[in-house]
């Protein structure tokens, strides 16, 4: 039961939601990868964690970049023996609408939400396979429903639905389950600095009434995560107070 001595990496989890989903499995006995694009906050986590008395290693590495991925993975599981729970959570978002977008938009964010996640999911199913056992968790969004303004991100993560239920069938037999949550509005530094116009007009829509926390988050990885999860595979979870419930 749980997820003591699992090794959980988590990409992005040098802030936001990534890395107080890493606190929380670090708090339950896991052993922790911190993974970030921006090497001083992989550093700042990594001694956050250690000063906790967590087991923690740190890993600078673009989600993007197949050979950095792979040499992650493989340093996770050097340390470690192997990694159990990857959870793909390093990601951006490039709005506008159709007319305003680039082809660089559309690129990034493609590459980091839906290539990442490929990419970490295919180097670190080998050690999946290898121990019968894994869980993978992918944090899409509820935009992949769709939202205006947001075609590059709700496509980025329309996809990760798919990969996670793809990913489902393929490794169900294998000890692995895969499977998303899909966030709505949760507090974070971003949504402070809004103007109180556009938050008055989201809020509006919200049917808890309120916004989410990354600790809403943190839990539901939690619960994918759990050992006793097995028979959950190729879902999606939304964490997003009610809203996946309107269109738009
Ligand atoms: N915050 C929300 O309201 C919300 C809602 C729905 C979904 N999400 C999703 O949740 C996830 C986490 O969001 P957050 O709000 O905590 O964001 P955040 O910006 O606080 O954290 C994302 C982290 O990913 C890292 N990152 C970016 N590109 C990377 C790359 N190429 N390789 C490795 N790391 C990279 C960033 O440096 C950052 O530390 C994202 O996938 C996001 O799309 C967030």
């Amino acid at each position: 039961m749980g997820i003591e001595n699992r090794v959980a990496l988590i990409t992005g989890s040098a802030s936001g939601m990534g890395k107080q989903t890493a606190r929380r499995m670090a708090e339950n006995g896991a052993k922790i990868v911190i993974n970030d694009i921006v090497p001083e906050r992989v550093d700042e986590a990594v001694g956050e964690f250690r000063d906790a008395g967590f087991e923690v290693i740190g890993e600078v590495a673009d989600v993007c970049n197949k050979e950095s991925i792979d040499k992650m993975i493989k340093s996770a599981a050097d340390k470690f023996g192997g990694v159990d729970i990857l959870v793909n959570n390093a990601g951006l978002e490039k709005a506008g609408l159709l007319r305003n977008l680039t082809e660089k938009d559309w690129d990034i964010t493609l590459n980091v939400n839906l290539k990442g996640a490929f990419l970490c999911s295919q180097a670190a199913h080998h050690h999946m396979i290898e121990r019968n056992y894994g869980r993978i968790i992918n944090i899409a969004s509820r935009a992949w429903l769709g939202g205006p303004g947001q075609a590059p991100y709700s496509s980025a993560k329309a996809g990760m639905v798919g990969l996670t239920r793809t990913l489902g069938l393929e490794l169900g037999r294998k000890g692995i389950t895969v499977n998303c949550v899909a966030p709505g509005l949760i507090r974070t530094p971003l949504w402070d600095e809004a103007p109180e116009k556009m938050k008055n007009r989201l809020l509006s829509k919200q049917p808890s009434g309120g916004l989410g926390t990354v600790d809403d988050i943190a839990n539901a990885v939690m619960f994918l995560a759990d050992d006793e999860s097995s028979f959950i595979t190729g879902q999606v979870l939304y964490v997003c107070g009610g809203r996946s419930l309107y269109a738009g």
